[in-house]
């Protein structure tokens, strides 16, 4: 069996901070993030954790489907910057929205969504599950070290949510891909207390990138595996009608767009108000795109989405 996504959500806090905001105590300025990077404003957390904002999201998406949370069967959100190592953000939404079924969170940086995506799509082919809750949600403003302007720039805080149904058709191809290393991402954890634990380095427990590196790898992987779905599909670039990538910066996008032939208008960007929110990037810029109206029944989707691990991935949804 095969999913459709019949509900979209998302949440972000209300907290809207400016570029002009962060220049206040960053060496930056609003003209460098809008031109190298492409957000002018991102919503960063008050008081609520990424879990708070998932159950958000997650409410959202299941109004719009018309599904009781009691009708879940599986919940799976992904994350790496939870207030929690336990219980999990999807076992934190379970109990907000009064669910009663399995909820685990899955961690692949900024393409958890789509590795979250697909390990419920397992569960559908195996007849497990007949209707899930995927989630994306990240409070990454509690990993940036504030002080790195290479960094404190890019991202904001936020969640999406999509409900899956059983369905015949719907999810066509998808592709998910790891090239371990810590050398262009890494967010270190706190190394603890024991007495007996020696650590080999001194890192903070902050987001390290080496943007240019991540910048390259952005391009290369995207590219690779748009192509690499589309051939599974056995489909062309041209019969998709949306192309919604992780929001990390414009310049990427518009990169992708040149060597994949993408008409501009086929490419979904909201970056510009919500920042890079990691994993929660495509099911938000997802469920902005539904919202809008111009998703129609049938439309071929793209998703695609990298970052640490390093990771990427790709999907393709028949609306
Ligand atoms: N404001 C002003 N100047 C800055 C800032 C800033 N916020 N940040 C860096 N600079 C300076 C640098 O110090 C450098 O100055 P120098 O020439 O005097 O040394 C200059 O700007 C150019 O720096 P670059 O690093 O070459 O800037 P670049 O154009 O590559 O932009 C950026 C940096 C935005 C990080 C870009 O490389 C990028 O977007 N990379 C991809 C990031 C990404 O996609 N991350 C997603 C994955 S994250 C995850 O998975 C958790």
């Amino acid at each position: 069996m095969n999913f459709k996504i019949t509900g979209t959500g998302s949440y972000a806090p209300t907290n809207t901070v400016s570029n002009d905001d962060l220049a206040k105590f960053l060496d930056t300025s609003d003209e460098w993030i809008t031109q190298r990077v492409g957000v002018r404003t991102r919503r960063v957390s008050t008081g609520e954790t990424a879990a708070d904002f998932a159950a958000k999201a997650a409410q959202n998406a299941l109004e719009m489907s018309g599904i009781d949370a009691k009708d879940l069967d599986l919940i799976v959100a992904a994350s790496l910057s939870s207030d929690f190592a336990c219980p999990t953000v999807a076992g934190t939404v379970q109990a907000k929205i009064g669910a009663n079924c399995p909820a685990f969170d899955v961690n692949s940086a900024c393409s958890g969504f789509l590795f979250a995506l697909d390990t419920a799509a397992g569960f559908f082919a195996r007849g497990t599950a007949k209707k899930a809750l995927v989630i994306g949600a990240e409070r990454i403003s509690k990993i940036l070290d504030w002080t790195d302007r290479s960094t404190a720039v890019i991202f904001g805080d936020g969640a999406g949510a999509a409900v899956l149904e059983a369905s015949e058709d719907g999810y066509l191809a998808s592709t998910l891909y790891t090239q371990g290393g810590d050398d262009v991402i890494r967010i270190p954890n706190t190394h603890g207390t024991s007495p007996y634990f020696k650590p080999e380095t001194e890192d903070t427990p902050y987001i390290y990138m080496n943007g240019q590196e991540t910048f390259k790898f952005a391009v290369n992987v995207m590219c690779r595996d748009v192509n690499i779905v589309l051939d599974k599909a056995n489909l062309k670039i041209d019969d998709i009608k949306y192309f919604v990538p992780h929001q990390a910066n414009m310049r990427i996008l518009r990169f992708a767009e040149k060597k994949l032939k993408i008409a501009p208008d086929k490419i979904f960007a909201n970056l510009e108000h919500t920042g890079n929110t990691s994993a929660a990037s495509v099911p938000m810029a997802l469920d902005e795109l539904n919202r809008s109206g111009n998703l129609k029944k049938g439309d071929l989707v793209l998703l695609s989405a990298f970052g640490g691990g390093l990771s990427s991935a790709a999907c393709i949804l028949r609306w």
